[in-house]
């Protein structure tokens, strides 16, 4: 193969050695990636939810009868939520308008929520 050619495919790799370390495709680990979803979840419902819940680790809601969510995981496991967050959450309160998220965020959603639960998840219901 001609010099030349050898040398752009070799600039070649390096163009996509870059691309995927700015990406961010290189292998982090596992940890780094919770992190990053528990803080995408706080994200979305700071900006979602907090105008009526208390999102964090202490503090009253906003409306006074959105529960906290650091005490929804002692009514029921926090994944149940999942499903209503993904179809459209609606409980029997008007006030709340009605969210649909896509999975990714519900993912991130569930990790935070389950990050700031005041005791450990309640067992799955029968
Ligand atoms: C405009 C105010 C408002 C916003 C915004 C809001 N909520 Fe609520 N939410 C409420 C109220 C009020 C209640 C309690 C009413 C009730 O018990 O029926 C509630 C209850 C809940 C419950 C408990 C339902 C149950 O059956 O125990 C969950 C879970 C919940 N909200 C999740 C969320 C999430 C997740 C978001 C953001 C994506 C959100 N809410 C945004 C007002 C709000």
């Amino acid at each position: 193969m001609p010099a030349g050619a050898r040398n752009d495919l070799r600039s070649g790799l390096k163009a996509l050695l870059a691309a995927c370390l700015s990406l961010g495709l290189w292998v982090s680990p596992a940890q780094a990636v919770e992190k990053d979803l528990t803080t995408k979840g706080e994200v979305l419902v700071r900006e979602n939810c907090s105008r009526c819940h208390a999102i964090g680790k202490e503090g009253v809601s906003p409306h006074p009868e959105a529960p906290p969510f650091r005490t929804l995981s002692s009514k029921y496991p926090v994944e149940d939520l999942a499903e209503s967050l993904a179809e459209g959450i609606v409980s029997g309160h008007p006030d709340m308008p009605i969210f649909v998220f896509s999975p990714h965020d519900v993912e991130a959603i569930i990790e935070y929520l389950q990050s700031i639960q005041e005791q450990p998840a309640a067992p799955p219901r029968e």
